[in-house]
């Protein structure tokens, strides 16, 4: 049987209070990552068949980031979350099957949650069955009404509750798992007889039960699974949950971090073990690093490799202003495509993008390595600058095993240092430089003894 998802993600978001009318609520990102990505990442092993997203405010946005893993569906207009799916009959409205609906602004939502949601429904062959939680604060969210045998009869938003249905402490989380040849014929009986004046998907429930579907309930057994993100507070505090949650996990599995709280470790990060993670470090996006390395102080590293033992990582971030629209980086920090071999080592203030440091290579201090293939035990002396950019083309700097770049030296590419090489301290360098070489491009000095006395002189005052 095939399992389909829906992702709600047409709101507007309008308590972020953003100036952007181009972003997507969804779009906010958590340890580097889009608020649907989470979501669309959490379900992504229970999905067998389509995937289909709701887009409206900040549509193009937020269909951008989930191209190739879903389709589009916009609703143009907001008339509720069953006017939402409606939008997606076109593609998914003739499935068979059974299909998670879930909505986009719910990071903290876990696999497992959602497979326990799915295995009881299937098992148990509902047509609907709902995620509910009791958390300590219900107010908004629709409360979970029950028959006296514990049946679930139906949903009640917030602004439809009367008399004692205030006191449920059951309420909806907002994510369900339907028959998806039901949902849709039913969704044509929905009407908006509520003070929002919407359509309910919620509303679905006592459709099913009028009919005698079989309706369910799973119900969270950790609340804060179904928090959402509805303002830059909640965003901050989805954040602190993630980045525990994730910490955590590494630590468990044998990393040290030494200061958690200032630790933050995107979701897609692999590290093995033994590795030490040192106060202030950011590690984001698809960066896998090996056993036994040591990274930071106040590091920031994204989407790299880093091999085994003793890669020793180092770099700082100090304080800056910031203006308007102004991209600011940490300032030493290892980006996209970086990859760097067992028992390298990446001191302060360097920068390195697009290279490959093979083993042993050291860069110990305050260079920027750009588009550069190192070889093996190959030193790399502070100052160095690969000179990657001519303003329209971006060239390779190659440098070959057991090479010694002198300190201050500007690697002008495209260029090949070949191995054994010495490229002397300050450098211009942009002539390749055969094997076994001293390379020496930097004007003769000339020492004119005594003359220091001779300026002394002039300097005297008159
Ligand atoms: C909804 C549920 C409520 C539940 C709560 C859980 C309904 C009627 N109510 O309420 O029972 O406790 O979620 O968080 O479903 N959306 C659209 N298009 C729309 C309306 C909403 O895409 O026209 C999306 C929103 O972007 C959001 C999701 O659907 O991702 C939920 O909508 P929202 O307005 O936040 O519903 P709630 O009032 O919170
Ligand atoms: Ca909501």
């Amino acid at each position: 049987m095939k399992i389909h998802a829906i992702i709600l993600a047409a709101g507007k978001g309008t308590r972020m209070r953003s100036l952007n009318n181009e972003i997507s609520k969804v779009g906010f990102e958590i340890l580097g990552k889009p608020l649907i990505n989470w979501v669309l990442d959490a379900a992504k092993s229970e999905i067998t068949g389509r995937t289909v997203v709701i887009v409206g405010f900040g549509g193009n946005h937020a269909a951008k980031l989930v191209e190739g893993k879903a389709e589009i569906a916009w609703q143009h207009e907001q008339k509720g979350t069953g006017h939402a799916i409606m939008q997606t009959i076109p593609l998914i409205g003739k499935e068979k099957g059974q299909t998670l609906i879930l909505s986009g602004d719910v990071p903290l939502i876990t696999n497992r949650a959602l497979k326990g949601m799915v295995e009881q429904h299937v098992n148990g062959n509902f047509d609907l069955t709902v995620l509910t939680a009791k958390p300590e604060n219900t107010f908004g969210y629709g409360r979970i009404i029950r028959t006296a045998n514990g049946e679930v009869s139906k949903i009640i938003e917030q602004k439809d509750l009367e008399g004692d249905e205030h006191l449920v402490k059951e309420v909806n989380a907002g994510m369900y798992i339907i028959d998806n040849e039901k949902l849709f014929e039913e969704l044509h009986n929905l009407r908006p007889n509520n003070k929002q004046g919407e359509l309910y998907l919620t509303d679905v429930i006592g459709l099913f039960k009028e009919k005698g579907y079989k309706v369910g309930a799973h119900v969270l057994e950790n609340s804060d699974e179904m928090l959402g993100t509805n303002d830059r507070v909640q965003l901050a505090e989805a954040a602190e949950l993630l980045k525990k949650r994730i910490n955590r996990a590494h630590m468990i599995n044998g990393v040290t971090i030494e200061d958690p709280n200032n630790t933050y470790i995107g979701p897609d990060v692999t590290i093995g073990p033994d590795t030490i993670i040192s106060p202030n470090t950011v590690i984001l996006g698809n960066t896998k690093i090996g056993v036994a390395n040591l990274i930071g102080p106040s590091t920031y590293l994204k989407d790299m490799v880093i091999g085994d033992h003793n890669s020793i990582i180092q770099s700082h971030l100090v304080d800056s202003e910031i203006k308007d629209n102004i991209k600011v980086g940490p300032f030493a920090r290892i980006r996209e495509h970086a990859l760097v071999e067992n028992d390298s080592r990446i001191g302060n203030f360097v920068e390195i993008k697009k290279s490959h440091f093979h083993e042993g290579v050291k860069a110990s201090h305050l260079s920027y390595l750009g588009d550069a293939e190192i070889g093996e035990k190959t030193n790399i002396g502070a100052g160095t600058i690969t000179a990657n950019y001519d303003g329209v083309n971006k060239s390779k700097t190659v440098i070959g095993k057991k090479a010694f770049i002198g300190s201050n030296s500007t690697l002008v590419a495209p260029i090949v240092i070949e191995e054994g090489s010495y490229v002397a301290a300050a450098s211009i360098v942009n002539k390749d430089v055969p094997k076994d070489t001293l390379a020496i491009a930097r004007c003769r000095q000339e020492n004119k003894v005594g003359y220091a006395n001779v300026i002394r002189e002039k300097q005297k005052k008159k």
